[in-house]
């Protein structure tokens, strides 16, 4: 996977202060996310585990930054969600 340390630092730079996966990243994954990612990776990540998002938390944010991720006919994230998710791995990605 390509160097995303530069991008993910831009991105955060445009975050709040704070962010808690309970209170700000958990919401960003509705039941189809969860559901689909459960299934395509056999569950090894379901992004309503806290554990699961950290181990994967680089990948996600490239496929959230880059749109790959939810595929159509999910919409696309918006900016902010994408600078949310890295100003939680900026901080340390709290729980
Ligand atoms: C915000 C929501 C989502 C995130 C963050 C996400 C993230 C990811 C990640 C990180 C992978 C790579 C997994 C790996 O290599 O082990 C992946 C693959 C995949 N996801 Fe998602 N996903 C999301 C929603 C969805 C939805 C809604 C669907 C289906 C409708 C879906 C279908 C797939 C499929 C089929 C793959 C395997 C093919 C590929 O690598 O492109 N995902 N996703």
């Amino acid at each position: 996977m390509t160097n995303l340390r530069p991008q993910i630092t831009a991105d955060a730079a445009a975050a709040p202060a704070g962010i808690s996966f309970a209170k700000d990243i958990a919401p960003l994954f509705n039941a189809t996310d969860i559901a689909h990612m459960k299934q395509v990776t056999r569950g090894t990540l379901d992004l309503s585990v806290y554990n699961d998002v950290v181990v994967y938390a680089s990948q996600i944010y490239s496929r959230v930054s880059s749109g790959s991720m939810p595929p159509p006919p999910s919409k696309a994230w918006t900016q902010q969600m994408v600078q949310l998710f890295a100003g939680w791995i900026s901080q340390g990605t709290p729980p």
